[in-house]
């Protein structure tokens, strides 16, 4: 059996925080790195996957997939879900390669979803529009690793456009492109504090958000305005977490004007405004977080920074002028080291693009 590859990439999340799963709107894009997966079909049932980096080959039946507790199961839950959905998947096996640092908040865990789904298109030939292969590939993060995402990773990885950022709307899904101006760059530095969603925290602000939702007698937080916000009796816990995602909407539908005028200062400081939110009201940030935006924004040429993904530790991304991104990563790293005794490590992003353009 001939081998065939696929490639998924990260995604970076620039406004929208958490407000994918309350039926709203988010600005990403997916990035330069990603992960790779190499395979082909068996003929035994069994399916059998590496990955470079992480020692021992994890095997499962294709008839009996259950999760494992292990970086495998994002693939084997993909596998089965599209297994359940008709598709025909039978034994493979993979092996997978990564430039994205794991746990930095970069969405590793999507990469290897949509790596997997790709694949298996390929192996088995069959074919699935983009939407559904990221509804699917949330499905198993959602059942089978049991984390309650929304869909915001999974189409990053698979929308993807070179030098675009990606407009998604969670409750019309719908997906657009917009240029991203060229003189800009996205520079990502990892905390070295990994972020991890399995941790409860994630499912927990969820589960905030939709009560928020509920006493409000809105069906999502999509459709509450500051206003009604205000003026609602609430916990006051409860009200922060939605006053976040009630701002973060507020930033995404502006910042998409901003950035079809060019105006990169204006998006840069709702960048800001948005990780101040994070710290005030959603409480997903970090002190190596703030530290690291803190540093970033005090750069000459930084528009604006903020805490990228779920939050929790990770990564912070930070918009800033393409020709001074060098000196500014050197000086945020430096500055981070100095200041809390971490390395942080900076990435200097290109905006890619997604699964299905690359062959
Ligand atoms: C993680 C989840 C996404 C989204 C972000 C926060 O990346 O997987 O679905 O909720 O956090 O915006």
């Amino acid at each position: 059996m001939p081998f065939v590859s696929s490639f998924a990439p990260g995604r970076v999340e620039l406004l929208g925080n958490h407000t994918d799963y309350n039926q709203g709107v988010v600005l990403s894009a997916a990035i330069d790195l990603g992960i790779t997966a190499r395979g082909r079909r068996r003929e035994d049932g069994r399916i059998v996957l590496t990955s470079d980096g992480i020692a021992g080959v994890v095997e499962a039946g294709v008839a009996d997939l259950a999760a494992k507790d292990s970086w495998a199961d994002y693939p084997l839950g993909v596998t089965k879900v599209l297994k359940d959905a008709g598709y025909p998947v039978g034994g493979f096996e993979a092996e997978f390669s990564s430039t994205l640092p794991p746990g930095a908040g970069l969405s590793s865990s999507a990469a290897l979803e949509v790596s997997t789904a790709v694949l298996l298109t390929r192996i088995f030939d069959f074919a699935i529009a983009p939407l559904d292969l990221a509804k699917l590939c949330r499905k198993a993060e959602n059942e089978f690793v049991g984390v309650s995402c929304g869909l915001l990773d999974q189409v990053s990885s698979l929308f993807g456009k070179k030098d675009h950022a990606i407009y998604l709307d969670c409750r019309a899904e719908t997906v657009a492109t917009i240029p991203f101006p060229h003189d800009v760059g996205l520079l990502i530095v990892h905390s070295g504090v990994k972020h991890a969603l399995t941790g409860g925290e994630y499912n927990e602000r969820r589960d905030q958000c939709f009560e928020a939702a509920k006493i409000l007698g809105v069906p999502a937080l999509r459709d509450a305005t500051s206003a009604q916000l205000a003026a609602a009796a609430m916990p006051p816990l409860v009200k922060r977490r939605a006053a976040h995602i009630v701002g973060e909407n507020e930033r995404v539908f502006a910042a998409v004007d901003f950035l079809k005028q060019g105006d990169v200062a204006a998006f840069g400081r709702l960048m800001s405004d948005s990780h101040r939110s994070s710290i005030g009201n959603f409480e997903n940030s970090t002190g190596e977080l703030d530290a690291l935006v803190e540093i970033a924004g005090g750069q000459p040429g930084v528009y604006g920074a903020r805490l990228t993904g779920g939050g929790f530790g990770g990564a912070i991304v930070a918009l800033v002028d393409l020709a001074a991104i060098d000196t500014i990563a050197q000086a945020v790293e430096a500055g981070y080291l100095q200041k809390t005794g971490n390395k942080g490590t900076a990435y200097r992003c290109l905006l890619g693009d997604g699964a299905l353009m690359h062959g």
